[in-house]
């Protein structure tokens, strides 16, 4: 399985924060919001990853995230020339996707809790899968909608009537055939490629998989300024009372066996002294040494 971490976009909902820099490298409380999307496809043990992200911006996030290495990852960077539609990040990775299956994660969507993505990912074997999260605003987003038995029978993407509550959060995993349903879809009304479009046609192939997410799991996603804000808040508040950290590639790294103690030190000791580190220090490289 391979990742894609699209990170591109106007980034115009947030001005002018997005003046200097994009808005997945703004902070969502204590790390910049890529880091989130990045810790979950760790976490799902997603190896090989392109980050796409405009030509101004990807520089920056070189600088920040380098090769991968101190992840034990592969990163392919790639441009994304104008925001043409969430879907086309599937034509500019193609040769990246090689012959794969692929999940493609939205740069400022932050997911917590619970196994289901890891899940998810093992299990997949063909066709698509996504997933529905209960909103009290699903017209801002993808809406799926069930029958009875809980099959989904329609996505419709930012309908004004909403034939139900179930938004589909930007994380998608796809068989191969995606890059050729891609290359078939034509621009919509707002001239993008529509992620929603791809769905659609896995659905109308009867290989659309949609999973309910869990009540207990959050689904945040940071595009305006007060959802930004909220998902600081939250990923404060869970912090701060557990001891923990959410959206922690490093400790994520660590923990899918993609670096070993020796080299987590090693990187623990290149950062400066602050928070970050000392949570690396004594939650993740103690707590490790104590348990061996
Ligand atoms: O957050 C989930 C929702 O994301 C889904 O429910 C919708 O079906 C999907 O269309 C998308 O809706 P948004 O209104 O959030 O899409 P937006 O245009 O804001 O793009 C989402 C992210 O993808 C954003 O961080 C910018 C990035 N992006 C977007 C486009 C259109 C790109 O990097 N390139 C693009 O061409």
């Amino acid at each position: 399985m391979k990742g894609i971490i699209l990170a591109g976009g106007a980034g115009s909902r947030l001005y002018p924060l997005t003046l200097v820099a994009s808005k997945q490298l703004q902070p969502v409380y204590d790390k910049p919001m890529i880091y989130y999307p990045l810790t979950t496809l760790i976490e799902g043990g997603i190896r090989d990853i392109c980050i796409i992200s405009t030509p101004q911006d990807l520089p920056r996030f070189r600088q920040l995230l380098g090769d991968g290495s101190r992840f034990g990852l592969k990163f392919d960077y790639r441009e994304q020339a104008k925001p043409e539609g969430i879907a086309q990040a599937f034509l500019i990775a193609e040769s990246f996707i090689g012959s794969d299956h692929v999940t493609l994660i939205l740069g400022d969507n932050i997911f917590y809790g619970g196994d289901t993505f890891q899940k998810a990912f093992s299990e997949f074997k063909s066709g698509a899968a996504v997933f529905g999260y209960h909103v009290h605003d699903p017209e801002r987003y993808g809406v799926v909608a069930f029958d009875t038995s809980g099959k989904a029978v329609s996505i419709e993407e930012k309908p004004k009537s909403p034939k139900s509550n179930y938004a589909v959060p930007g994380l998608y995993i796809y068989d191969n055939a995606v890059v050729s349903i891609v290359k078939n879809l034509k621009p919509s009304a707002r001239g993008e490629l529509e992620i929603t479009a791809v769905n659609v046609e896995y659905l109308r192939r009867g290989t659309l998989r949609v999973q309910r997410l869990a009540r207990g799991f959050a689904w945040l996603d940071a595009g305006t300024s007060s959802s930004l804000h909220e998902a600081s808040a939250y990923v404060q508040t869970i912090e701060k009372r557990a001891g923990i950290k959410i959206g922690c590639p490093e400790e994520a790294a660590f923990h899918a066996g993609f670096v070993s103690l020796a080299q987590l030190q090693q990187i623990v000791e290149e950062m400066p002294h602050c928070e970050y580190r000392a949570f690396l220090e004594t939650e993740v490289v103690a707590e490790a040494k104590r348990l061996h």
